[in-house]
């Protein structure tokens, strides 16, 4: 059976993992004002959710919660252990999850220790036991991942991920050495496609890095004649991303999706998640009016997402 990346248009637009951020609240968010083709959730640790106790692995569980008004949502774990991938995969397949998402890019050195994210990199091998293992939950299994680790490999290491036929591939286009620190290289996702094609692979390919908005997503995937293109910083402060519009929001809406968002934390994760996890977003909606900064500095010294709320109403109503 055709899985949901068959049926994407061409190009798609995806929202990219991000640990704190797109989590279960601001994707209720999202989908609602501006919904991607495509969902990821922030990832988690498959070694966790086997070995946690009850308490940590409830807390983890809470990752991968989502609402069905935001599929097609794609599962993101990481592991470098197969059994654990496993039986993470079949988790989330239980939990009707439309795709799996295995992380090979994350440069955190607590990540890498344990030899998962981008550290799979060097080890092709076990990169593909991994793949191999997460497919055996029946989701379509996609990979998100760098051009290479200390310098651009993607000759060699692309190959190693499509001889396991991965639904999709997602590239950040940067090294792992690169980190975030110099401009995403959307060449290497035109080698990545060619590569792609000249070995006759299915696959998807992916490009992610530093687009701002749909208008230069839909550019770089007609550059580079890529499959979809992934979003990630673009969407703080802008649920309303994914519409494509070219008007930027106006201060009466971001106060409303603000409020809306620290309703939404309050609901879904404010028994379970730190509160300093809502202050990433309020620079990103408070800024642009005069007297922005000084409800900014006021709301960074709340405690809770009912105190903000009044805040906001103290201050703009
Ligand atoms: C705060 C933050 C958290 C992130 N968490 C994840 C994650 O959980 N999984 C992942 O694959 N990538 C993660 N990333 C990387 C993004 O998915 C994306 O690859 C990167 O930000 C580049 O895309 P962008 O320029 O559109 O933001 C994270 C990035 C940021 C800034």
């Amino acid at each position: 059976m055709q899985s949901f990346w068959g049926k994407l248009p061409k190009p798609f637009f995806a929202l990219a993992p991000m640990e704190d951020v797109t989590d279960a609240a601001f994707r209720r968010l999202i989908a609602k004002y501006g919904k991607p083709d495509v969902m990821f959730t922030e990832f988690t640790s498959a070694d966790g959710l086997a070995r946690a106790d009850e308490e940590g692995k409830k807390k983890l569980l809470k990752k991968l919660e989502y609402s069905e008004s935001e599929r097609p949502i794609v599962a993101q774990l990481f592991t470098s252990n197969p059994e654990y991938m496993e039986a993470g995969a079949k988790l989330c397949a239980e939990l009707g999850f439309d795709g799996f998402d295995i992380n090979m890019g994350c440069p955190d050195r607590a990540v890498e220790k344990s030899g998962c994210g981008a550290a799979l990199i060097k080890n092709p091998a076990l990169a593909r036991e991994l793949i191999r293992a997460a497919k055996k939950s029946g989701l379509p299994v996609s990979v998100k991942t760098r051009i290479g680790y200390n310098s651009d490999e993607l000759d060699t290491w692309l190959p190693e991920l499509l001889a396991e036929e991965p639904a999709a591939i997602i590239i950040h286009a940067r090294t792992r050495k690169e980190m975030s620190d110099v401009p995403a290289r959307w060449d290497t996702i035109a080698r990545a496609v060619a590569i792609r094609d000249s070995s006759k692979s299915k696959t998807l390919i992916i490009g992610n890095g530093d687009v701002k908005d749909i208008a230069e997503a839909r550019a770089k995937a007609a550059e580079t004649k890529c499959d979809g293109v992934m979003l990630g910083c673009a969407i703080f402060g802008n649920p309303w991303l994914f519409v494509g519009r070219t008007e930027p929001p106006s201060r009466e809406e971001k106060i409303q999706a603000l409020i809306e968002h620290l309703v939404l934390f309050d609901e879904l994760l404010g028994d379970t998640t730190n509160y300093a996890t809502m202050k990433k977003h309020f620079k990103a909606y408070v800024s642009g009016w005069d007297g922005a900064k000084e409800l900014r500095v006021k709301l960074m010294e709340t405690q809770f997402a009912k105190e903000a709320q009044q805040v906001i109403q103290s201050v703009v109503f």
